[in-house]
Formats: structure tokens, C-alpha cells, sequence
């Protein structure tokens, strides 16, 4: 799926329209092997992620809105990394960084904004005693 990123005004044909109904459909299926429920927010997340959008998730604690982000990175092959926006947050805890080792010279570490999906979590506990 991955590699069959469309250009922008590429037309696809019926057999390729077909496919991709097919694919959405798994990726549907496989997810409500594990999520209960939550249709129309499942059809909202592949919705976002076919547009390349973004997603703002709310909700009470304990109705798997991690365990749905963390499925749909699964089942789409995506990496899956977590912010947690806390006081002592850096900017290389969002970017990642570059680190030297002596056998093998500069490495990126990359950061949770270059993998494919992220989810950046406000601690609330923290916000309500204006800590952040
Ligand atoms: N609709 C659901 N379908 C399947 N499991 C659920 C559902 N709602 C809650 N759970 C269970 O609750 C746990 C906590 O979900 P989690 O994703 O951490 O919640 P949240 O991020 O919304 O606080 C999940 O791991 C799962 O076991
Ligand atoms: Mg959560």
C-alpha cells in the first residue's frame, strides 16, 4: 500500500479502485478483531490516514482509543511512537537526534515525529495542577 502513493490528478482505474476497497476492507476487518465497536471511528482513522490528515482523539480514559491508534499502525505495517508532552519535554524527545559511533560514524536516531504514526498525548493530571 505503501508504495502506491498517487500523484496528485492520477486517475485510477476500476480494477485499481476495486483493490483498494479491498484493502480498506482488511484493514476494517483485521482492526475489529481487536477493537469492539467504535465503527464510525475506525472509518474515521483510515478516512485521515488515506488523506494524509490528522486525527484529534478525546474521550473518557479506558474506551481503546491507544489500543485503536496502535492497531491501525500494525495492520497498515506503520511504526507507532508515543509523545507524552510533559514539562521536560526537548525538542530532540519530538525530532530525534544525531548521535557518533566510532565504528560506524553519525547515526539518526529518529524522533516520533518522523515515524508514521504518532500519538502526542497531553498529560492532563499535569495540566490540572498548572504544571504544564
Ligand atoms: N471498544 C473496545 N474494544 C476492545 N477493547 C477495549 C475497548 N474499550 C476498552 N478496551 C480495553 O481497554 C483497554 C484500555 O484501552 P486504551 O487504549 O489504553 O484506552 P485509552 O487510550 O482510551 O485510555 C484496552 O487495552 C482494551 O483491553
Ligand atoms: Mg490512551
Amino acid at each position: 500500500m505503501k508504495e502506491d502513493i498517487l500523484q496528485q490528478g492520477q486517475k485510477l482505474s476500476n480494477e485499481e479502485i476495486r483493490e483498494a476497497a479491498r484493502v480498506i476492507l482488511n484493514i476494517k476487518n483485521e482492526i475489529k478483531k481487536v477493537i469492539a465497536g467504535q465503527e464510525e471511528v475506525i472509518d474515521s482513522f483510515i478516512c485521515a490516514l488515506l488523506c494524509n490528515g490528522h486525527v484529534l482523539v478525546e474521550g473518557v480514559p479506558g474506551i481503546a482509543k491507544t489500543l485503536l491508534i496502535k492497531s491501525l499502525a500494525q495492520v497498515t505495517g506503520c511504526s507507532f511512537k508515543r509523545i507524552q508532552f510533559t514539562v521536560d519535554l526537548l525538542p530532540s524527545d519530538i525530532l530525534g537526534l544525531t548521535t557518533y559511533n566510532p565504528e560506524s560514524g553519525f547515526e539518526i536516531v529518529k524522533g516520533p515525529m518522523l515515524i508514521l504514526l504518532s500519538l502526542m498525548k497531553l498529560i492532563e493530571a499535569l495540566q490540572k495542577r498548572n504544571l504544564l
